[in-house]
């Protein structure tokens, strides 16, 4: 019998979070379970730190973006210490299950809480929309949203200045904003992790767009896009690592608008939208996923199902087991690219 259930949001933020927490809150309320909120992640759990949630301190969440209760990259599994804290503080906290919203790294951590015994539900979030067994991410629709609107921009200053106009946008291991974003804006050359372009031929496509009499262009690029110069890939990445292993990334659009200018002469500027791509308030679409995904993870701790997600598969909200996003990243459909690069130069 669940009587409480702990809540945390880990990883990168992105919009819908709230809405999620909202739904789970409401959800929870109407099981007659109550909902406490961790704070900061697995962070909230090492250190015990958490905060009650009301129906009151959920309302007006829909809209807000970012997360109430806060997030952080911990890994409590880092070492066995933190292990046992973590379990430790669970049992104190009088928690009887819980619902991990995050990406690939938060639910590999919760899938291994569920094997630790403790009743566990997944919510997958993440603007890279890169999870394994759903279709898609809340937060991925935001951030296409915010992607296209800043490329429809840049073209009008492009064509006044005849420049090419790199964008960089987000997405650490896959393509899935660079790519739906540069379908969506009309990109002339689209360049993501899973299919290493040579700046040769990124250079050959503008050099066609001119012949067409296009002098101005836009090449959008993954932050984690690795172009190859020479036949060599260009990586472009921070020192450190965070707590799962992932280098801090950002830049690649600088080399790519440097090469580009050096090799065709062509004038070429760069804007990185960072982390513009996940802040500020969800789309309608990316609201109702987070709510009805987090409705879903909180019945079935309720139904006293664990190890499970909810996951968007054929237009419904469907359980499939977190060892299945803790395996691996959902990379971008082959055919989405061909599309995409159907429309080059
Ligand atoms: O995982 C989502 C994401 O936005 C990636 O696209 C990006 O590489 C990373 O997070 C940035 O993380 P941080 O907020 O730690 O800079």
């Amino acid at each position: 019998m669940i009587r409480r259930i702990g809540l945390l949001t880990g990883g990168g933020d992105c919009p819908g979070l709230n809405a999620a927490i909202r739904a789970v809150v409401r959800r929870a309320h109407g099981h007659g379970i109550e909902a406490i909120g961790i704070r900061k992640g697995w962070r909230g759990l090492l250190e015990r730190e958490a905060m009650p949630l009301s129906l009151d301190s959920v309302a007006g969440l829909l809209p807000r973006g970012g997360t109430i209760l806060g997030t952080s990259r911990t890994n409590p599994y880092q070492d066995e210490a933190s292990r046992a804290r973590m379990l430790a503080n669970i049992r104190e906290l009088g928690i009887d299950a819980l619902v991990a919203i995050g990406g690939e790294d938060t639910l590999g951590v919760a899938d291994k809480l569920h094997r630790d015994g403790v009743a566990v539900a997944g919510v997958p979030k993440t603007i890279d929309n890169d999870i394994r067994g759903t279709e898609q991410t809340f937060g991925f629709d935001t951030a296409v949203a915010i992607a296209c609107d800043a490329i429809d921009r840049l073209h009008t200053t492009a064509e006044s200045h005849q420049r090419v106009m790199v964008v960089e946008v987000m997405g650490r291991a896959t393509g899935w904003i660079a790519v739906q974003s540069g379908i969506a804006s009309g990109a002339d050359v689209v360049l993501a992790p899973e299919f290493p372009m040579p700046i040769e031929e990124v250079c050959a496509l503008l050099e066609q767009r001119r012949a067409r009499g296009r002098d101005y262009a836009i090449v959008v690029v993954a932050e984690g896009a690795k172009p190859l110069a020479d036949g060599r890939e260009i990586v472009v990445r921070g020192e450190e690592v965070d707590a799962f292993g992932h280098p801090r990334l950002g830049g690649i659009g600088q080399v790519l608008a440097r090469e580009i200018e050096r090799r065709t002469r062509h004038e070429a500027r760069v804007t990185i939208l960072g982390h513009v791509q996940r802040g500020g308030t969800p789309t309608a679409f990316d609201r109702l996923l987070a709510t009805r995904m987090g409705a879903f993870a909180c019945d079935l701790l309720a139904q006293g199902r664990s190890g499970q997600m909810a996951a968007l598969r054929c237009g419904q909200i469907e359980a499939v087991p977190l060892e299945v996003a803790a395996g691996g990243i959902r990379t971008v459909d082959p055919a989405l690219y061909d599309l995409a690069r159907s429309f080059f130069g």
